[in-house]
């Protein structure tokens, strides 16, 4: 039996509602006439300058990755054999995984399949949780070997504090800042809004301090706010850090591929959303090598894993949207 071709794609669509860094969307598929699924790496959506190992690209593929079990599940296909494409040479489309698919009735949706969809990265203040809630959040965390979640208030605090430092020096960085501005939606009437990259809805801002954002980030206004002192309270996040219910240290083994701390971090996030809660990453405490290392010794990490994100933890509004801006299935199959 074959798979039904709509189906893959709506399919195809729901695992690309995964994370991914800068909402870059880097993973492709495409689809073979024997039942062949290849994960596919876009070289055109690596970002050289904020990923120039590829790492958080190969992370974002490995969510994907975990993003397409999960839809596959919900269409009755099962993923029976999963294979490295090895080192094919290539143009822009870079295969990484072929999937071996078949679809098998006895096939059931996954467990934390229906919350793909209330999933999402919350950029604003978060609501207090109750303490039931709170247990929720233990419980998820308790089984995660990956996570170190830390809900002292002085310690949210002191990572408020190195988030805003650490964010300031990749701002400063213009080749940084380019890239990150050249992802960045500012207006709704961006061809890409609703496509891809960071709409300044999704960044939690109003329509005001969009246009702001699109003036004070790019040169030389960066650097002249900068020198008079005030690059600090633009970038920073203080006051929203502060809210979370708790900060997550997400780390793994040192020497795995990222593709596979993608499929965990993915499902971390949604076992995070199935007890209500929404997550903010702060890469960058994980990005520069010494906020990376002090967060792991006062934490204590094991010297066998690195730390790969740091999550702020809590409970977004009800009346948060989603605002997840998505590229269509035709674009995704290649
Ligand atoms: C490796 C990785 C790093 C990320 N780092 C940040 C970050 O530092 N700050 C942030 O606001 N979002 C970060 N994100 C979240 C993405 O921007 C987000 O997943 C993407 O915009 C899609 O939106 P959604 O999560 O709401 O579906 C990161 C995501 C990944 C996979």
């Amino acid at each position: 039996m074959r798979i039904d071709r709509k189906s893959l794609s709506n399919a195809i669509a729901r695992a690309n509602l995964a994370p991914s860094v800068h909402n870059t969307q880097p993973t492709r598929w495409r689809i073979d006439g024997n039942g062949i699924i290849t994960l596919m790496l876009d070289s055109n959506r690596i970002l050289s300058i904020g990923d120039p190992e590829g790492r958080d690209a190969r992370l974002s593929l490995g969510a994907a990755l975990e993003g397409t079990r999960l839809a596959l599940s919900e269409i009755g296909v099962e993923i029976r054999h999963m294979e490295a494409a090895g080192n094919q040479k290539c143009d822009q489309f870079q295969p990484v995984l072929h999937l071996d698919c078949k679809p098998n009735n006895n096939v059931e949706p996954l467990q934390y399949s229906k919350y793909v969809d209330e999933r999402f990265t919350w950029r604003g203040g978060f609501l207090p949780a109750s303490s039931e809630l709170k247990h929720g959040l233990v419980e998820v965390t308790e089984k995660a070997d990956s996570l170190t979640v830390i809900d002292d208030v002085d310690d949210i605090t002191w990572f408020a504090d190195i988030n805003d430092n650490a964010s300031l020096s990749f701002f400063r960085d213009k080749a940084y800042r380019n890239e990150l501005i050249s992802w960045m939606r500012f207006s709704s009437k961006d061809s890409r809004w609703a496509s891809d990259g960071l709409s300044t809805r999704a960044l939690g801002m109003t329509r005001a301090e969009a246009i702001g954002a699109n003036f004070v980030l790019r040169s030389p206004a960066f650097e002249i706010l900068d020198g008079m002192g005030l690059a600090k309270a633009i970038v920073s996040e203080n006051k929203k850090t502060r809210t979370a219910s708790a900060i997550a240290l997400f780390h793994r083994p040192v020497e795995e591929d990222p593709i596979e701390s993608g499929v965990a971090y993915y499902q971390y996030l949604l076992a995070l959303a199935a007890a209500g809660f929404s997550t903010w990453p702060m890469a960058v405490l994980a990005d520069a090598e010494g906020p990376r290392v002090e967060i792991s010794k006062k934490f204590g990490l094991p010297s066998t894993h690195r730390l790969l994100n740091v999550l702020r933890i809590g409970l977004a509004p009800l009346t948060a949207e989603k605002n997840r801006a998505r590229l269509s299935a035709g674009t995704l199959m290649v």
